[in-house]
């Protein structure tokens, strides 16, 4: 069985709707405070945290990762919201096996405000794509994506909204076609 760890720097709604299909072997947030620990908590899933500053550089604070993905025998890791570039020393473990959910259609509005961006933009679509990490921002290579129209009616709260429900519908869609074997029925 595949084992998959969620990476998740804030709010972690995302990480929340994985848990509830997928076995998840645990959660990792790059900020103590970040409200997806609260979530791991109460779905009881296995959390860790700890913050690049408390290293000696991003080198250290990545083989702490490794060394706790590698303890965990992870197959692959999901990054759901998580704010930091990812460098070296984890690529050079972990590409190919570490996917990202990036809330706008790739390659347009690549960045931390995907969805901002393409709300200034104008554009009448955006959407959601799922792709593998690489050392680019936002720039692996793309494995599934969905368009989501901008409606006339849309304020920004409403066309983000309809973003997030996207990708709640498309992260698990994608967790399946890798080969990641779904909870049983009715287990928590
Ligand atoms: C999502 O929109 C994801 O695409 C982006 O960061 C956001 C995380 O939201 N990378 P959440 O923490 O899962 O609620």
């Amino acid at each position: 069985m595949k084992k998959i760890a969620v990476f998740a720097s804030g709010n972690g709604s995302n990480f929340q709707v994985l848990a509830e299909q997928f076995p998840i072997e645990f959660v990792f947030s790059d900020h103590r405070d970040a409200y997806v620990l609260t979530r791991a908590e109460k779905l009881g899933v296995k959390n860790y945290a700890f913050e690049l500053k408390e290293f000696a550089d991003k080198a250290a604070y990545e083989a702490a990762l490794v060394q706790l993905l590698e303890q965990h025998q992870i197959d692959l890791v999901v990054l759901a919201g998580y704010m930091k570039i990812v460098a070296s020393t984890l690529l050079a473990k972990y590409e190919g096996r570490m996917i990202n959910i990036h809330p706008a259609y790739l390659p347009e509005f690549p960045g931390a405000h995907g969805i901002e961006d393409a709300w200034a933009a104008g554009v009448k679509e955006s959407g959601v794509t799922v792709h593998w990490v690489d050392s680019g921002i936002d720039s692996g290579q793309i494995i599934r994506q969905k368009r989501v129209p901008r409606l006339e009616s849309d304020t920004i709260e409403t066309f983000e909204a309809r973003i997030h429900q996207t990708e709640y519908a498309l992260y698990p869609e994608v967790l399946e076609s890798l080969g990641v074997a779904r909870k049983p029925n009715g287990s928590i």
